[in-house]
């Protein structure tokens, strides 16, 4: 595991807003949740919706596909508590952002 440069600060998503970012093999959800980034991945565990083109609600981002809320501090789906997308520590550094992957 090393941090590697995902994209430039400038490219974050707004508040409350989530993106999508690729990175290598795959491709990484962003979320905005109040100035606080999360980076997850952004395949939705229910049928692989794309994350990073949800919206963001109380803190969770919403599939746009069926609209299961996953916890952006967690990973951890509100419809179901044993389903968990993968987290992944996020710093800015430089006006740049990193994610240990
Ligand atoms: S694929 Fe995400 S809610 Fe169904």
């Amino acid at each position: 595991m090393a941090f590697i440069k995902l994209t430039a600060q400038s490219a974050l998503p707004a508040t409350n807003e989530a993106k999508e970012f690729p990175c290598g093999n795959k491709t990484i959800c962003i979320a905005n949740v109040n100035g606080t980034y999360s980076a997850m991945d952004n395949i939705c565990l229910h049928r692989g919706g794309p994350l990073g083109q949800g919206m963001i609600e109380g803190g969770k981002v919403i599939c746009p596909w069926h609209g299961w809320a996953w916890d952006a501090k967690t990973g951890v789906a509100e419809q179901d508590s044993r389903m968990k997308v993968a987290l992944y520590p996020l710093k800015i550094e430089n006006g740049e952002v990193m994610i240990e992957i």
